[in-house]
């Protein structure tokens, strides 16, 4: 699997999306996409399924060594003692004593910033998270992050696709060495059909998820996490590394209008 590589974070271009699954059915999902060789899982405290990715990791054959999970703390436990509450509960509902990227989910409306990453790197620093990062941050946080605060965050999560534009946050990212994560990579399904993309997909003999997906693994410091709850989309999400996009197809996608946002709730910052 290609990988990011970020200060000292190696993250697997696909990982699996996590949100909306909850239960055996989260439990089967993570195990079918270990078995098929995924080796990066996507969680976060608000979605209620740390346990069920959990009892996944004590049940799989694959090493913990060999798998990338990611968690993140919910914006209203951003304050130090309540972060420590959540990584503590965190780490004890997935049954391991690390996890490998620890984010701030979102920025908290008047969060002490500071003090929120001092906790963070705290937990980095204890080895509970191997690295640390954010999740939702605009480009004005990011600078406020690593700039002012010098924070050493190897990674923002956030809304990524052929109908989204991140250009300049991206363009700061990657000045920084950071990582882009990109979640809702198939604007939640919505990119499966499209009829730009499947003109596209049409040439090359697969699905238009497929061509979505392989415009993200193509660009440089980007993974992406897909959420598949079926074995059928996790093979396909999987397939989709053998994709080659020509120039003419980059052009098309580049044509596609970049404003569709999928997740924006009422307490999202402002994002330019
Ligand atoms: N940091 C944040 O604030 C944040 C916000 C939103 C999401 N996320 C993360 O990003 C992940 C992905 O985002 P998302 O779940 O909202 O949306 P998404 O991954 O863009 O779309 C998921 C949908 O696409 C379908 N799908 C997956 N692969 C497919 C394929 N090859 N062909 C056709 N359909 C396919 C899935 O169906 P099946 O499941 O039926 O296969 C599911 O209905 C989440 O699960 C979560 O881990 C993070």
């Amino acid at each position: 699997m290609e990988t990011v590589k970020a200060g000292g974070m190696v993250l697997p271009k696909l990982g699996l999306g996590t949100w909306r699954l909850k239960g055996e059915d989260c439990t089967t999902a993570v195990l079918g996409a270990l078995d098929r060789g995924y080796r990066h899982i996507d969680t976060a405290q608000m979605y209620g399924n740390e346990d069920a990715v959990g009892a996944a990791l004590a049940a799989t054959a694959v090493p913990r060594g060999d798998i990338h999970l990611t968690t993140k703390v919910w914006w209203e436990n951003l304050a130090p003692s309540a972060m420590r509450r959540a990584i503590d509960a965190s780490l004890t509902a997935l049954k391991t004593s690390y996890v490998d990227l620890y984010l701030i989910h979102w920025p908290a409306p008047g969060m002490d910033l500071a003090a929120s990453l001092g906790e963070l790197v705290r937990i980095k620093e204890e080895g509970l998270a191997r690295n640390i990062g954010v999740s939702n941050f605009p480009v004005a946080l990011v600078k406020q992050a690593v700039e002012q605060i010098g924070a050493p965050i190897v990674c923002n999560q956030v809304e990524y696709h052929v109908l989204l534009s991140q250009a300049p946050l991206l363009a700061y990212l990657r000045a920084k060495g950071i990582a882009l994560t990109a979640y809702c990579p198939l604007a939640q399904g919505r990119l499966a059909e499209h009829p730009a993309l499947d003109a596209i997909a049409a040439r090359h003999g697969v699905s238009a998820a497929q061509v979505a997906l392989k415009w993200l693994f193509d660009q440089d410091g980007v993974a992406a996490i897909p959420k598949a709850g079926r074995a059928v989309s996790q093979q396909a999400n999987l397939d989709a590394f053998n994709l080659t996009l020509d120039d003419a197809d980059r052009a098309a996608i580049a044509a596609l209008p970049k404003d569709v946002r999928c997740v924006n709730p009422g307490f999202a910052p402002a994002w330019d």
